[in-house]
């Protein structure tokens, strides 16, 4: 989707009438369903969905309320139709903002609008196309390592593993950096920053981040270890003189219009924390579910592996097989739509608004989850299964837009989507046309719902060459 400008915020949609305030739990005295919410904010939205309708309201902690919405036109709604009614929820935002900064993802307004103006270009078709050939080898790189494991029977974390190539890859594509030795570091620091970053959004009362409590310690160095990243990042490209042309050229050259300014030292760093973050744990997220599915259905995979044999033979695929592997396609769309790696988006209305005839009120918080509404059963039959093929064009046809929204949606619609679909096929089928994965039997697997949806013990799985 192209971006598109600010506009000015539409007043309440649909037609003058009484609005009614949406049913919902009614949860304990002061705390509303906040206890519920720390627990397993998962369960909390499919309960509370299941028993109220698509219009949920859920009391809050100290008297706030947050509205659940589960139909594809109220999701469109907020995300496109009435886009300049909402900002993003201030309230994780500022969380968010301890260690991504005022970048691409935390950004509002004219600022946000920008840079992603200035950093749209990056990520043009042809450009991602162009990062294809990165991808696969350095997925046949990692499949290196694996063979030992192959050979072995040795289990591998594939949550880490695919974490690892993710990073090493975006790292190459955007920064045009070698972070290789730095994937530890930055897993153990984002695996701290994650799970410090939800309990201070969920946190009541809201405490200060600079007590000098453990948690605001631990998070403290991790995010230590995170600057020096990015620090070497920029200083590294700095030092040399031929420089690629990617994101952290155009970063680094950008001028102000007005002002002739180029971007501060603060400025580059949020941005590239945000592209470095964001641009490698979802895609590795989505991945690692998908290869827990497949392990789960043996005939996905079997028709996985037919197709990947037919199309490529002996050789690992390019971005121009892509074309020619659908079955691939959709079964990372699939596996997106059970998993979704950003699994809610929240929002605030700046004026009181609108759905269905319920209010949503100026300042509450109206949560977006692809989770609950990937399972809405008026848009997907046998929601719970496994079916790639559901997304074939005619069984798709008369879908609404808004029942997949994997990549949000409207101006703020993820930035890298073709970046990361293109990336998830070319490592699934880069992997899959040889090496047949399974989940080691007893290992548990469960939803650990941080930003992203990551699963909970890791994803600890056997690797065997089937070909
Ligand atoms: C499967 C992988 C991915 C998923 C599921 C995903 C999901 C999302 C979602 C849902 C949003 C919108 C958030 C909102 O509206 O509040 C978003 C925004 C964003 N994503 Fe992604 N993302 C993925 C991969 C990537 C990659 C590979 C990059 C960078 C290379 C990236 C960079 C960003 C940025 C910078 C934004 C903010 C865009 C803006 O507000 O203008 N994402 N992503």
């Amino acid at each position: 989707m192209a971006v598109t400008d600010v506009h000015p915020p539409r007043s309440s949609a649909g037609p003058k009438r009484p609005l009614r305030e949406p049913p919902g739990p009614v949860g304990s005295p002061f705390v509303g369903v906040l206890p519920a919410l720390r627990r397993d904010p998962i369960q909390l939205f499919l309960d509370a969905w299941r028993a109220h309708g698509d219009v949920v309201r859920l009391p809050l902690a100290g008297g706030r309320h947050g509205y659940l919405l589960a139909h594809p036109d109220h999701v469109r709604h907020v995300l496109q139709e009435n886009h300049a009614n909402y900002r993003k929820d201030p309230r994780s935002n500022e969380k968010l903002k301890e260690t991504l900064g005022e970048g691409l993802l935390t950004a509002e307004g004219e600022h946000w609008l920008s840079q992603r103006r200035l950093m749209q270009p990056a990520f043009h078709r042809q450009r991602v196309a162009a990062f294809g050939t990165l991808m696969t080898e350095r997925t046949l790189a990692m499949l290196e390592r694996w063979e030992p494991h192959a050979r072995t029977g040795a289990p591998l974390d594939v949550a880490s593993e695919m974490m690892r190539l993710t990073f090493e890859i975006i790292g190459r594509a955007m920064f045009g950096a070698d972070l290789r030795d730095l994937a530890p570091t930055v897993a153990r620091a984002l695996a701290v920053g994650l799970e410090h970053t939800m309990r201070r959004i969920q946190a009541y009362p809201d405490l200060p981040p600079w007590l000098p409590l453990p948690d605001n310690l631990r998070f403290r160095r991790a995010l230590r270890d995170l600057d020096q990243v990015v620090y070497r990042v920029i200083e590294g490209r700095r030092a040399v003189t031929d420089a690629p042309d990617d994101l952290l050229s155009l970063l680094l050259h950008a001028r102000d219009e007005s002002s002739g300014a180029c971007m501060d030292d603060r400025q580059l760093r949020d941005e590239v924390m945000t592209i470095l973050l964001a641009g490698h744990e979802t895609t590795a997220v989505a991945l690692t579910w998908t290869w827990y599915l497949l392990s789960r259905h043996p005939e996905v995979r079997r028709r996985l592996q037919a197709e990947l044999s037919a199309v490529l033979g002996d050789r690992p695929p390019t971005v121009e097989d892509l074309a020619h592997l659908p079955y691939t396609h959709m079964v990372v769309q699939e596996a997106m739509r059970l998993y979704p790696p950003a699994w809610v988006i929240s929002r605030v209305p700046l004026a009181d608004d609108a759905v269905d005839g319920f209010r949503l009120p100026a300042g509450q918080v109206v949560f977006l989850s692809p989770y609950v509404t990937h399972r809405h059963p008026a848009f997907w039959e046998n929601p719970e299964g496994f079916d790639p093929e559901r997304f074939a064009p005619e069984r798709s046809a008369g879908r609404p837009r808004y029942a997949y929204f994997p990549f949000g949606g409207g101006p703020r619609l993820c930035i890298g989507n073709s970046f990361a679909l293109q990336e998830a096929q070319l490592i699934l089928a880069t992997i899959a046309r040889q090496y047949q994965l399974d989940l080691v039997p007893g290992h548990p697997v469960a939803l650990h719902p941080l930003i992203t949806l990551r699963p909970r013990y890791g994803m600890l799985m056997t690797v065997r060459r089937w070909c």
